[in-house]
């Protein structure tokens, strides 16, 4: 694997939108090859035709990170038409607050599907290949949430803490195979996330809080930041946010 962004082969769950989208963007225009996971398909696609007619190299599969075996064909796509991976980045995720009293059980549920469970998919898809490499980069999305929780977010807080608690479990773990582990932990990034709010009121605060948020390009830099390193360096985590945000 080169040092640089050019020539890897980097996959990305939850490309459709927002952060994900942005990273797709930088990473191809330094050359990287993207495989483009999502569930909205129309949306991966057409970004995969942007940056194919752009001179990039980019695959779109619909994939739903829930289910295992989804997330294994969006990797083993990308291996195919790429011959190998180099960075996993298991970005998909979802934000749907409230307060534990409003006992929006479904809402908990698809959190800790998508934002814990649809990680350790991405995790799995990618080890094997990643140790018979003996090199490769998994990128972790968590948020300031797992790092700090507040009322009305505690399971939002919760998946996002589970994210960095089993990356660094992994850091430790995959040190015999020359794997690097990143977790980014962003602030407000101005994104569709609080579309997934689906308490009204609730959602109202964040679009209130959400006006200080910053450009999806800001987390993107810090995946190419992460990436583009020297292959002995392990950036294993990044927290940013807005320069404005308390929180
Ligand atoms: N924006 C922020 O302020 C912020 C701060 C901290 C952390 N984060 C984290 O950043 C990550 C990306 O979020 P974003 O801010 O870019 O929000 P976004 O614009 O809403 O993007 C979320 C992405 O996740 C995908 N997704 C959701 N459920 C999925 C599923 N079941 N299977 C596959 N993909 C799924 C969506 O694609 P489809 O709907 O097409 O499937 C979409 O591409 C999330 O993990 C979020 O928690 C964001």
């Amino acid at each position: 694997m080169s040092n640089t962004i050019e020539g890897k082969v980097v996959v990305i769950t939850g490309a459709s939108s927002g952060l994900g989208e942005a990273t797709a963007r930088l990473l191809s225009a330094q050359g990287a090859s993207v495989a483009l996971g999502a569930r909205r398909v129309e949306r991966i696609q057409s970004l995969a035709g942007e940056l194919t007619g752009s001179g990039g190299k980019a695959l779109a599969v619909p994939t739903d990170v829930t289910d295992v075996d989804q997330v294994q064909r969006l990797v083993d796509a990308a291996v195919k038409t790429y011959g190998r991976i180099d960075v996993m980045i298991n970005n998909a995720g979802l934000m749907p607050q409230s307060p534990l009293e409003r006992r929006k059980i479904d809402d908990w549920n698809q959190m800790i599907d998508v934002n814990i469970k649809g990680v350790l998919y991405g995790i799995a898809a990618v080890l094997p290949y990643m140790q018979a490499q003996q090199a490769g980069h998994i990128i972790n999305v968590s948020s300031v949430a797992g790092h700090k929780v507040r009322a009305g977010g505690a399971v939002y807080a919760a998946t996002k803490t589970a994210v960095r608690v089993i990356s660094e479990g992994l850091r430790q773990e995959v040190k015999p195979y020359n794997i690097r582990t990143t977790i980014i932990s962003p602030g407000s990034v101005a994104t569709e996330l609080t579309n997934s709010i689906t308490e009204p009121d609730i959602a109202e605060i964040f679009r209130k809080s959400y006006e200080i948020a910053i450009p999806a390009d800001s987390f993107a830099r810090a995946v190419a930041f992460a990436m583009s390193q020297p292959e002995d360096v392990d950036v294993n985590e990044i927290l940013f946010r807005p320069t404005r945000q308390e929180f």
